[in-house]
């Protein structure tokens, strides 16, 4: 699996995995973490956790990687790895390993691959999440009002109405059963932290949309693999 080290790629070996898997007492895995500051701060936060981020775009992670690589006393992360992977096409040693799945502002095929319920967005996140594991997917909900930026446009807004119609179906489908669908605002997110959420947030109150679910059960036979 290739991860950010530094200001570099490198391999990190299944049992260097393996083995912060062992020593951690919850996994999060951050999906398309952008600059991963937000993975960042849960991993120093909780440093008996280990936190994933997953992004394809992975030179936007190397200030946050070097930051990281440093000793704990100066700010180091020893239980932060960031992956440079599409969530569509995520290492088979990250399958089967969240507690809980984060998908923060998402945009591009991410964003595209939820808003439509895509099978291999969907099925990638559920493949590295455990049995019982939580997803937790925030949206802004201002990218739908005009003007509405060209990349998104068609794309069905995720509301509370949509979400139950047509998404709930699909993410079931590969494994995810969706518990709720709320409008938040940023001071509802404090846990959260995410660097966009927070960007949008000192331009506008953002309202945004939190979806959440849980990771069902796959019984032999079905496969969230893509
Ligand atoms: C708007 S940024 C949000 C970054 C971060 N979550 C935050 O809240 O600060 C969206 C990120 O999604 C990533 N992304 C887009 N498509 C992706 C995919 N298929 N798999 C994983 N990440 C993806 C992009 O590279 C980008 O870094």
């Amino acid at each position: 699996m290739q991860v950010v080290q530094g200001k570099r790629l490198a391999e990190l070996p299944a049992w260097t995995l393996g083995e912060l898997r062992r020593r951690a007492v919850r996994v999060i895995v951050d999906v398309g973490t952008g600059d991963a500051r937000a993975a960042y701060r849960l991993a120093k936060a909780h440093p008996d956790w280990l936190v994933i981020g997953i992004d394809p775009a992975w030179q936007r992670m190397a200030p946050t990687s070097v930051r990281g690589s440093r000793k704990p006393a100066r700010g180091g992360t020893p239980n932060l790895v960031l992956v440079n992977a599409s969530i569509e096409a995520v290492p088979a040693d990250l399958h089967n390993l969240a507690d809980e799945v984060l998908v923060l502002m998402p945009w591009g095929k991410l964003l595209r691959g939820i808003a439509h319920g895509e099978r291999d967005v969907c099925a990638g996140l559920r493949a590295v999440a455990t049995p019982g594991a939580s997803l937790h997917v925030i949206v802004g909900t201002s990218i739908w009002r005009d003007p509405v930026p060209l990349e998104i446009r068609g794309l069905p807004e995720l509301t509370s109405c949509y979400v139950d119609r047509v998404l709930a179906g699909r993410l079931a489908a590969v494994g995810w059963q969706v518990t709720m669908s709320e409008l938040i605002t940023g001071a509802d997110t404090p846990g959260l932290s995410s660097s966009w959420a927070r960007r949008l947030g000192s331009a506008t109150p953002e309202t945004m949309i939190h979806i959440a679910a849980v990771a069902t059960t796959l019984r032999p036979g079905e496969c969230a693999d893509r």
